[in-house]
């Protein structure tokens, strides 16, 4: 028995990772509410305030459904998640130890399951993750994401976009990847997703085209007047700056959505050729491993209905035993069948004879039906089809 807890001290250095400890005082978003409210709600309302095991269903289900195909716990798969959906947790790492004490169910009151059970997790994305970022160390090599391509601040130090600001609170830094860098702060995490078997399913960073604007831009807000703080301190006033809404509206807003992609349609012989134009900077659909662009047609003549066709644009995934599977557990990859960044794709449906215009719509769904069904996902968002747009074209 003493070997064991021997063996078990050694193993607690082990997984103390890279980890930074928080102080109570800024440990989660309730502590930032008394002068930065309204920045909480913005949050609150994103998918970056979901990033957790027990807010995300489509999350949990992933990391369920990879626990019982490689028959690893599922607490140790959380850990190699939490680097970016998480990354403030106390461990950044398990090893084969942590398995044969999972095995031998010595895992209760180890490091890893203390450092899972934190409440603080369940804000997934909060404050503390981009505000106490010190350096990003983009140099690293590719594979190198979340927590461990950072170094944080010490507790107590927050770090953002303004040179001259000044808090009771807290102290503040400033740092240019709030700024004119801000893409690279997005990147830390926002590229280079890869499945148990090395492959990588997405990487929006090398399919990204840097145009005028950022992500910021267009997932946060344009900088418009507002005011960083509530608390007044411009001479019994509050301060009025130029902010940009915390908002982080991405594929799960429906309203998102409407106009992303254009669309343009003609006849060509016997079919007729759609194409779909992408003016965003990053692929659509990219992100995530298994979104889905939905084309559909309805030919008419006059008002009289002439028939439908209907094609999912979305990537298949397959495990190393051969079989369909999630993105995750992918070996091999399907073509990619997103819409290149500022770029086109067309596809052709085959013409309907007497048919004098064709009505085309084109929806996105977070998940397609094969990834779905997989997962048993139930909440309604994941099978909503949202329009992106629609066109009718006379024949
Ligand atoms: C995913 C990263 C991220 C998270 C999470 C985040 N912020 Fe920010 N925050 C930013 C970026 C980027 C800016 C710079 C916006 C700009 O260009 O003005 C910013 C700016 C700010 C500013 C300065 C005002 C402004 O808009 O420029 C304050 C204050 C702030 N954040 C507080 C918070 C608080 C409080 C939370 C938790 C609810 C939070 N942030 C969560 C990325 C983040
Ligand atoms: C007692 C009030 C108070 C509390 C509580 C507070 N802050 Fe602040 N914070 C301020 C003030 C005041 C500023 C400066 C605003 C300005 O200059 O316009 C500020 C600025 C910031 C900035 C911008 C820094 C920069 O250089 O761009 C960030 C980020 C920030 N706070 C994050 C947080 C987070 C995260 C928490 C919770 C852990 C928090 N604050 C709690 C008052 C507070
Ligand atoms: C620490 C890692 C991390 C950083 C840094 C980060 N994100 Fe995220 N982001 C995530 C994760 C993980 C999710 C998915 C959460 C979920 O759905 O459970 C996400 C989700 C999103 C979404 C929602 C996507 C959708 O399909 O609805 C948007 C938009 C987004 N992030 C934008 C940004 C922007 C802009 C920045 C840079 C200012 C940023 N993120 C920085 C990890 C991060
Ligand atoms: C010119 C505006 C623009 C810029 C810049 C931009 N995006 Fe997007 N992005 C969009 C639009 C439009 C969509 C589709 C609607 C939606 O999901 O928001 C989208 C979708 C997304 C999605 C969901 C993709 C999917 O297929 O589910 C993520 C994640 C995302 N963007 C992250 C980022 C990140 C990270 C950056 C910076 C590297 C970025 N975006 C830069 C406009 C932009
Ligand atoms: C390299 C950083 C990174 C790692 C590691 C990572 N993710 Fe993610 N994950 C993201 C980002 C960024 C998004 C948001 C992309 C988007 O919405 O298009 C995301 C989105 C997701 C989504 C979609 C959630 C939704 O609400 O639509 C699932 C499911 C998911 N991740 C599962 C996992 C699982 C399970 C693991 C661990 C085995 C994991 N991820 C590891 C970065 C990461």
């Amino acid at each position: 028995m003493k070997g064991l807890i021997f063996i078990f001290a050694v193993l607690l250095q082990l997984y103390a990772g890279s980890a930074v400890e928080l102080d109570a005082m800024y440990s989660d978003s309730t502590k930032c509410k008394a002068c930065h409210h309204y920045i909480i709600e913005q949050w609150e309302s994103s998918w970056h305030a979901k990033s957790h095991y027990k807010n995300d269903e489509y999350f949990r289900k992933t990391v369920d459904y990879i626990g019982r195909k490689s028959r690893r716990s599922t607490n140790a798969i959380q850990v190699g998640c939490a680097s970016c959906h998480n990354p403030r947790i106390a461990v950044t790492e398990t090893d084969i130890d942590y398995e044969i004490m999972v095995a031998m169910k010595l895992d209760e009151h180890s490091e890893v399951n203390k450092a899972l059970q934190n409440d603080l997790l369940s804000e997934g994305i909060n404050c503390v993750v981009c505000h106490n970022i010190d350096k990003i160390h983009a140099d690293l090599d590719g594979s190198k994401r979340g927590v461990h391509r950072v170094s944080w601040m010490k507790s107590g130090t927050m770090v953002g976009p303004l040179e001259d600001a000044f808090s009771p609170y807290h102290k503040v830094q400033k740092r240019d990847f709030f700024n004119e860098e801000a893409d690279t702060l997005c990147f830390v995490c926002h590229a280079n997703d890869r499945s148990e078997e090395g492959i990588v399913f997405t990487n929006m960073e090398s399919e990204y085209r840097k145009g005028e604007k950022m992500c910021v831009d267009c997932h946060m807000s344009p900088r418009h007047e507002g005011i960083a703080s509530t608390l007044r301190i411009n001479d019994g006033k509050q301060r009025t700056r130029l902010v940009r809404d915390h908002l982080f509206a991405g594929g799960h807003v429906s309203s998102m959505w409407n106009g992303a992609l254009d669309l343009e349609a003609k006849s060509q012989g016997d079919g007729l050729v759609v194409t779909l134009i992408n003016p965003q900077p990053h692929n659509i659909p990219s992100g995530f491993g298994a979104r889905e662009l939905i084309l559909e047609v309805e030919y008419l003549n006059g008002s009289e209905a002439m028939g439908r066709h209907s094609m999912s644009l979305t990537r298949t995934y397959t495990s190393k035993r051969g079989k369909p599977t999630i993105p995750h557990l992918a070996k091999e990859m399907g073509p990619d069948m997103s819409v290149p960044a500022h770029g086109k794709k067309s596809v052709k449906f085959p013409l309907a004879k007497g048919a004098d215009a064709a009505s085309i719509t084109l929806y996105y769904r977070l998940v397609n039906d094969e990834v779905r069904g997989m997962l048993e996902l139930q909440e309604p968002i994941w099978s909503e089809k949202m329009l992106v747009n629609s066109l009718v074209q006379k024949l």
